[in-house]
């Protein structure tokens, strides 16, 4: 099978480090991996997966890029930086809090400042929907994907996150950078999982090996396990370079969301403050802080242990976002 190309807009590989002073808190090698370092478009683990997206938009002389997600997205960020660099114009539906309804009742959703105002900077073209659910906003960049094919424009959509076969592969590949820059593999590497492709990829590149890749979940939804399982079956269709997942072989775990998707958990801010005094790092209130949180958890209560890696997928334009006055 022919596995695609990549433009380079990241730096890699980004650094690996050892957090000293909190591995001699927990009396156990912790290090770190610096997605947050990759150096595109304000940093972040979606760079990784948009060299590979890019590339592939680029091959196929699409002129207009659509996509979605949260207000607070890193992807559309980035994704609309990378479309600048190649001269393809970047339109995003958006909603503040797209989720089912019950999942909605949590209060505090950043929606200003952060991500929105970086986008104005890079020229994606927002529009913002009423809140609905994940499935309604994708229905909506569909409807701005055909109102531009309708008036000649050559579309591709991108779906939520970068999570397809090419986000997989981009993860898949940053496994096997992690592993050439290891001197003895890690016992554990703890990643945050929303759209799946950073813990699908990492968990299909160690499977079968000694360490073990627990993704930390930051939508609180149940059904997010089915999700990964389809997309590691995608990208084993697509590239044959690993075998589907099966559900028993994928570990997530939902209970570190706190209040909900969006939102910041009093533990996430609790890690990262201590992040942030222990070592001088930066985490982001929806992602990294509440897969920081949930690693010190399992840590406290003897789950995991030996040499642990946590991997730091940036996001850090959140930490300037507020709710709605
Ligand atoms: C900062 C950050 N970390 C982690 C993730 C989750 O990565 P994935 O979508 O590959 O599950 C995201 C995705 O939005 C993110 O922006």
């Amino acid at each position: 099978m022919v596995i695609p190309d990549r433009i380079p807009l990241c730096i890699l590989p980004t650094p690996i480090g050892t957090l000293s002073r909190v591995s001699s808190d927990f009396g156990t090698e912790i290090l770190i991996k610096r997605d947050d370092l990759t150096g595109f478009a304000g940093n972040g683990n979606k760079g990784r997966k948009l060299e590979y997206l890019i590339s592939e938009i680029v091959t196929q002389g699409i002129d207009t890029v659509v996509s979605s997600g949260a207000t607070q997205s890193n992807f559309l960020r980035q994704l609309g930086a990378a479309c600048a660099v190649v001269g393809i114009r970047c339109l995003a539906a958006t909603m503040h809090a797209p989720y089912e309804e019950a999942d909605r009742k949590a209060t505090g959703i950043l929606t200003q400042g952060g991500n929105p105002a970086l986008d104005e900077i890079f020229g994606l073209e927002r529009t913002l929907y009423p809140d609905g659910t994940w499935a309604e906003l994708d229905a909506h960049a569909e409807a701005l994907a055909e109102s531009e094919r309708a008036r000649g424009a050559k579309v591709h959509v991108i779906p939520l996150g970068g999570s397809g076969p090419l986000g997989v592969l981009a993860f898949y590949r940053a496994a096997e950078e992690l592993a050439s820059q290891l001197t003895a593999p890690v016992d554990f590497i703890v990643c945050p999982s929303s759209s799946g492709s950073t813990h699908i990829g990492l968990t299909s590149s160690f499977l079968g090996t000694s360490t073990k890749v627990i993704g930390i979940g930051c939508d609180p939804e149940p059904e997010m396990l089915d999700d990964l399982v389809d997309l590691s079956r995608s990208f084993s269709d697509a590239y044959g370079l690993a075998p589907a997942l099966s559900p028993h072989q994928i570990d997530l775990r939902l209970d570190y969301v706190g209040p909900g998707y969006g939102v910041p958990s009093p533990e996430g801010t609790e890690a990262l403050r201590y992040l942030a005094r222990r070592e001088g790092i930066l985490l982001d209130p929806i992602y990294s802080a509440k897969t920081f949180a949930g690693m010190l958890d399992l840590l406290r209560k003897k789950k995991i242990g030996g040499r642990v890696l946590f991997w730091h997928t940036g996001g850090m334009p959140a930490l300037f976002a507020r709710p709605s006055d």
